[in-house]
């Protein structure tokens, strides 16, 4: 019998990927998308795999627990990925309320689910280098240890759901995995995060259908990895044998928002002072400046390693937009 794996979010950039790799591996996969008067978009970034129904969809949303224990009941799932989240962070900050009810109380509507009809459910839960805020170990890294700070509303949101699942975890006996995943990109990613705008903004500047690019904070650095190398994390912390626990996932590389748009626009022969304008509305109320991880446990004791590199994640992302377009 194929293992079934549930993935909360699947239309999201990642459960889209975390499909793919599961039905590779001969999983029967379910997912739960969000009821949106538009269908097309609510499983946009899956449509290729629903032709043969590769994998079955059902409705849910975080916010509603009875829907939760109807598909968790319905598919008993060996393995559990709460992907789902309003995972904006700039959003959190007009939306506060609503993402910790979704990014934040959400966990907990799935972990009672899950204790109530599934409790031998493994569950993976999407954590973010977004909890650790500006606090960076003496070394310049963040890692498992480093103390949580959180500056967003959904940072915040996070952080309890981190630590839910820890009391869950230890209260209940209940497999959770907290995987501490930094940035991670690709050509699905939505547009409005910063990568993925810039790589878009560039290509049709290019092509001249465009002529300037609003952004924020330039001097900001991140830890960009891929979207597909990431997802093969979260899997491989559900197949550990050890006990569960929590893992960084980065690649320990970081740049700052003007490299991103230095190699960008470099690539197609532009110079990007001469587009970027600098734009108050996409500044943030409080910003998180610096974030590089260290994800040696993770790679000791998991075996994990990523395959691309901020420049090769950022030159297939270059060459879809210039697919897309052409
Ligand atoms: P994403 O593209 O924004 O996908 C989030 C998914 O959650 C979407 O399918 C969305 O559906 C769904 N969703 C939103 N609100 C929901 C609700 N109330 N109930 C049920 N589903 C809901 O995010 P991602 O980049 O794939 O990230 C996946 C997870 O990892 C998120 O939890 C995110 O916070 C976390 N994370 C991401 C990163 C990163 O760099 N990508 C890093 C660390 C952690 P709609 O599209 O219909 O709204
Ligand atoms: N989105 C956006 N738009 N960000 C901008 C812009 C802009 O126009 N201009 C500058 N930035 C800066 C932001 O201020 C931030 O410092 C950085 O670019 C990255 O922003 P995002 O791409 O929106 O990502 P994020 O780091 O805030 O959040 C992402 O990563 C987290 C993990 O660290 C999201 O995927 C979260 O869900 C995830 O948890």
């Amino acid at each position: 019998m194929n293992k079934k794996a549930l993935i909360t979010g699947i239309n999201g950039q990642d459960g889209s990927y975390l499909s793919e790799f599961l039905l590779k591996k001969g999983y029967e996969v379910w997912g739960t998308v969000k009821r949106n008067s538009v269908s097309e978009t609510q499983s946009s970034r899956i449509e290729h795999l629903l032709k043969d129904g590769k994998v079955k969809l059902e409705y849910a949303d975080l916010t509603d627990m009875s829907s939760l224990i109807r598909i968790i009941q319905k598919v008993k799932p060996e393995e559990i990925y709460n992907l789902a989240a309003q995972s904006h962070v700039r959003v959190s900050f007009d939306q506060p309320i609503y993402t910790t009810n979704v990014t934040g109380l959400g966990t907990l509507n799935l972990l009672e689910a899950c204790r109530m009809v599934s409790p031998n459910s493994k569950i993976y839960q999407a954590s973010s280098s977004e909890m650790f805020g500006n606090n960076i170990d003496d070394d310049g890294y963040q890692r498992e240890t480093t103390p949580m700070n959180p500056v967003s509303p959904y940072g915040c949101a996070k952080v309890f759901s981190y630590n839910i699942c820890r009391n869950y975890r230890n209260s209940y006996g209940m497999k959770i995995w907290n995987g501490i995943l930094f940035n991670h990109e690709s050509p699905r990613r939505g547009t409005n995060f910063v990568t993925n705008k810039v790589v878009k903004a560039a290509v049709r500047i290019k092509l001249g259908l465009q002529e300037k690019l609003h952004l924020g904070n330039l001097d900001a650095t991140r830890d960009w990895g891929h979207a597909k190398d990431y997802v093969e994390a979260m899997w491989l912390m559900l197949q550990s044998t050890l006990k569960p626990d929590d893992y960084v996932c980065a690649t320990g590389v970081s740049h700052s928002v003007k490299d991103l748009c230095d190699y960008t626009f470099n690539k197609l022969d532009l110079d990007f002072r001469d587009y970027v304008v600098i734009d108050e509305k996409h500044m943030r109320p409080e910003e998180l400046y610096d974030l590089k991880g260290d994800s040696t446990k993770l790679r000791s004791e998991l075996g994990w390693t990523p395959k691309y590199t901020f420049e090769t994640m950022l030159d297939e992302m270059t060459e879809y937009w210039l697919n897309k377009y052409e």
